[in-house]
């Protein structure tokens, strides 16, 4: 037995091996995403022997390319990308079932042959297969494809195509709440909304899921987490990377609608949302959205914002020099693009009423972390009031999401001696420690669960519009006041001064990670 089949996460996995028959097509093949994340993840299911025997692999693209070139960009996708070296026995199994489709993506045509190509391949299997269709283009495209789906008789090949056709979507879904709700209209004009899988890839990381687990399996927790002990909650999505190539995709989305609206928001709806009636997705997923329909309007006003953004400029991340954001290949040197941002929410209900949830996220910070921190009310006084023998620290819980994956408990302890003199101290869990640190991507997880049906880990359609619906006038703020506003913070650093200004106000301050 290898080691990996002895961790937790595949143990609880091995009961959902024999998933049915499926033909999973990729549009979007030649991209990004499905070199790096997609391929990869398919190969690491099949190391761990969750494909189902029948399995099989169409890329469809614009480019035409004969089957034999994707197979072996798929097997250099691997060779480069995966966790795991390549193992030709494996990758065999998955090669000979391995196909590609060219064609436009509002080309009709182009989506019947696809039809029928998917229905050759099932009758190779000689079993009925569903389609796991997942989509990974430019938003753009979004919307002929689902069209084509439909026109194509694609979406509906069985007369029970609840359980036989599948979409997976890619972000980001829709560039503000109009354009999510028109997405969705059109989604819905094909698809059931069960068959439907929004990606927050955020969702699929380990440590994401077990923020539900240490909320929802342990009960030394749910009676602190309120506002009559936490103070308030700080959520960190800090990356030390720049904009590096993306600068033309970065230019049209910003901080806010590449992580703020989909995986920060996730994060904070996991955190404070009440406890699910069960694990069913619905529940989880119901929970999440009186969650974010909770949250009040933001306070744009520039006396009291409760947002900052701002743009990097050039500075030091790890010791290299490194350009600023408006020196960036593809984005304007006039750029009103926020490459950082900061929100100050509240929560309008009976939990948190009054405990303000501290939101950041920016590119070229100081280091990649992400963490979300829970930090609580003081103690009262009384007995270790604050001099110099008493270093007392509120009490703070903090989950890393990455790197260094685990959770953190501040206390305050005796310094040992004969006085009575004390110090903050910290009870680390960490993953690699207890579990090893092989654990599976975030897209092996999403790519399994698509294929299963559970929708858990996946984004509802009202749950992205609730979360649209508060960041929206956000931008239609920005939009109207052009640069005023605009701060800067030199790479490297943890942002600007101003979202200090932001926490100070309520007494509060950053977390340093
Ligand atoms: C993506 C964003 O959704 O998430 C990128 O588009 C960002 O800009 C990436 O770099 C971060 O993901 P991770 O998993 O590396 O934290």
């Amino acid at each position: 037995m290898s080691d990996d089949s002895r961790h937790p996460f595949l143990k609880g996995l091995s009961k959902h091996r024999g998933a049915q028959p499926t033909i999973i097509t990729i549009f979007g093949a030649s991209g990004d995403l499905c070199a790096r994340k997609l391929v990869p993840a398919i190969y690491n299911l099949a190391v761990d022997n969750l494909l189902p025997a029948d399995f099989s692999l169409i890329g469809y693209g614009r480019k035409p390319i004969p089957d034999d070139e994707f197979r072996k960009l798929a097997h250099d996708s691997i060779t480069q990308f995966s966790r795991r070296p390549l193992n030709e026995d494996i990758w065999n199994r998955i090669e000979k079932n391995a196909h590609y489709c060219s064609g436009g993506y509002d080309e009709l045509d182009a989506f019947v042959a696809l039809k029928e190509k998917i229905e050759a391949v099932e009758k190779d299997m000689g079993r009925e297969a569903q389609s796991v269709i997942y989509v990974s283009t430019p938003p753009s495209v979004f919307e002929p494809i689902i069209k084509n789906l439909g026109a194509s008789g694609l979406a509906t090949r069985y007369q029970d195509a609840d359980s036989h056709t599948k979409v997976v979507i890619e972000k980001p879904f829709g560039k503000d709440l109009d354009s999510a709700r028109h997405l969705n209209k059109v989604i819905q004009g094909v698809f059931q909304e069960r068959q439907v899988y929004r990606i927050d890839h955020y969702l699929g990381k380990e440590t994401v899921q077990d923020l539900l687990v240490q909320r929802f399996a342990n009960s030394i927790f749910e009676p602190l987490w309120n506002r009559q002990y936490v103070d308030n909650v700080q959520i960190t999505v800090a990356e030390s990377l720049g904009v590096g190539t993306r600068g033309g995709y970065y230019e049209q989305s910003g901080a806010t609608r590449d992580m703020i609206q989909n995986h920060t928001m996730q994060l904070l709806a996991l955190t404070a949302m009440e406890p699910p009636v069960s694990l069913d997705p619905e529940a989880i997923r119901d929970e999440k959205v009186k969650l974010l329909k909770a949250i009040k309007p933001l306070n744009l006003d520039y006396q009291n914002s409760d947002v900052i953004r701002a743009q990097y400029t050039e500075g030091l991340v790890d010791g290299q020099k490194v350009e600023g954001y408006r020196q960036s290949e593809g984005v304007s040197p006039e750029s009103e693009t926020e490459t950082y941002a900061s929100l100050r929410l509240n929560i309008n209900n009976w939990r948190w009423e009054g405990v303000p949830f501290y939101l950041r996220s920016g590119k070229r910070m100081a280091r990649r972390v992400t963490e979300i921190a829970i930090q609580f009310k003081r103690p009262p006084s009384t007995l270790f009031s604050e001099n110099e023998m008493f270093n007392l620290a509120a009490n703070s819980l903090v989950f890393q999401i990455q790197p260094d994956e685990g959770s953190t408990v501040l206390l305050n302890a005796k310094i040992p001696g004969l006085q009575t003199r004390t110090q903050p101290v910290k009870m680390h869990f960490k993953y690699s420690a207890t579990f090893g640190s092989n654990t599976p991507e975030a897209y092996e997880r999403l790519v399994l669960d698509a294929m299963l049906g559970d929708g858990t880990l996946f984004i509802r359609g009202d749950e992205t519009e609730a979360s649209w619906s508060l960041i929206t006038p956000l931008h239609e703020f920005w939009a109207s006041e052009g640069q005023r506003g605009m701060e800067n913070y030199v790479s490297g650093s943890w942002g600007p001064r101003a979202a200090d200004r932001v926490l100070w106000e309520k007494g509060h301050e950053w977390r340093r990670p």
